[in-house]
């Protein structure tokens, strides 16, 4: 890739759309909190470790990485496991300029396990609460930086569980809805439909009118997923979304809505995709991806990083691998930025604040690319 574009994407103010804090969960981290609490791990050694998150490879599908996802989970007991992992999370996306990130965190995970559902709240609070306050201290080209990041928690539901048990995780959530932003379902997509979960949207949208709802959909399961999203559990914002293209009907409507959809690229090419739901055919590639479709169907769609420590890449490496990929131009990228302030759940004011911080960087841009470097080393100005 052209040096000047992966700067331009290094560089550039990014929000977060789309990331599962347990999905941040780095095989290094892992280690340490499974030491911490005195558990055995079924891998002997970090290397061992690293080969069970297919670094380099890919998973068979969805269920194969979240059997190990659920598993990774388990080292997280106290508050400070979920504090030290949130942390070690924004202070790595505050190094790549991401200055706003809306995650999801998977109370059933934990609450299955016997974690209550406040240690874990309260331990990704914290950090997030800090990240806003004191800011982050970050290592940038060689010196230390304080960068703060804001941030949205979204609960979400698995939904490979019954809906009454995610009414019974609502119940435990209710002392602590000031800290929840919006509400996501997640996991096992085949076979789940978004359907199966209308009694509880229903009540989350008459309950907490001003909290967000969202849902993986149209990821491994078909367009008709995406249309049970928007249409029964009406939903703010699609996660993934990538089926929505078989269904042109469908395109059309989500482009009217100017519904998000956030999508992940590394994601979808780590847990084979798949491409066409009648042949099976899976990605293998990310010049398969189908992310310029969505660009050119007016559909808003936005890039993220899902789980980035079991995909290989948080944001910067999302843009630039799908950068490359599909050789995206600047005006692409800085669409899929601009996209992700408008379907964020900032306020108008914070979405204004988000888009000028992008006009200036842009600016910066075009003024510093009409320079070039002369032999002296030296830059001259290109009037
Ligand atoms: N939970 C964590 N990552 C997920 C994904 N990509 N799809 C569904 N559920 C998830
Ligand atoms: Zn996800």
């Amino acid at each position: 890739m052209d040096d000047g574009l992966r700067k331009f994407i290094e560089g550039m103010p990014k929000i977060e759309l789309h990331l599962h804090i347990e999905g941040a969960m780095e095989p290094e981290m892992l280690m340490k909190l499974a030491e911490r609490n005195g558990i055995e791990l079924p891998y002997k050694d970090l290397e061992e470790l690293k080969a069970a998150y297919k670094r380099g490879s890919a998973y068979k599908d969805l269920q194969e990485f979240l059997d190990l996802y659920y598993q990774g989970m388990n080292v997280l007991r106290k508050e400070e496991d979920f504090y030290d992992l949130t942390k070690a999370y924004l202070t790595k996306i505050a190094s790549q300029n991401v200055t706003h990130t809306e995650i999801f965190f998977d109370p059933q995970g934990h609450t299955e396990r016997g974690v209550a559902f406040e240690t874990a709240i309260n331990g990704i609070t914290r950090a997030l609460d800090e990240a806003k306050t004191e800011g982050l201290d970050v290592e940038v080209a060689g010196r230390t930086e304080n960068r703060k990041v804001t941030s949205k928690l979204i609960m979400s539901f698995l939904r490979h569980m019954t809906e009454k048990e995610g009414f019974e995780t609502l119940e435990q959530a209710r002392p602590h809805m000031d800290k929840i932003d919006g509400f996501g379902l997640d996991s096992s997509e085949n076979g789940h439909p978004p359907t199966k979960f209308e009694r509880l949207y229903a009540t989350l949208k008459g309950e907490y009118p001003d909290k967000r709802l969202m849902a993986h959909a149209g990821e491994e399961g078909p367009a008709s997923y995406v249309w049970e999203a928007i249409d029964t559990l009406k939903i703010d914002r699609i996660d993934h979304g990538n089926h929505s293209l078989d269904d042109s009907a469908l395109v059309e409507r989500l482009a009217h809505d100017g519904t998000g959809l956030t999508v992940c690229p590394l994601s979808n090419l780590k847990l084979s995709h798949t491409l066409d739901m009648d042949t099976k055919q899976k990605m293998v590639s990310l010049k398969e991806h189908r992310l310029k479709d969505m660009l050119a169907a007016n559909l808003k769609a936005t890039v993220n990083s899902d789980d980035p420590a079991y995909f290989d890449g948080y944001m910067n490496e999302n843009f630039i691998a799908i950068a490359e990929a599909l050789d995206l131009t600047k005006e692409d990228i800085t669409k899929l930025a601009r996209n992700a302030i408008e379907v964020s759940f900032l306020s108008p004011e914070e979405k204004i604040q988000k888009n000028e911080e992008l006009d200036t960087y842009i600016e910066r841009d075009r003024l510093s690319s009409q320079y070039v470097k002369q032999d002296t080393g030296h830059q001259r100005f290109f009037a």
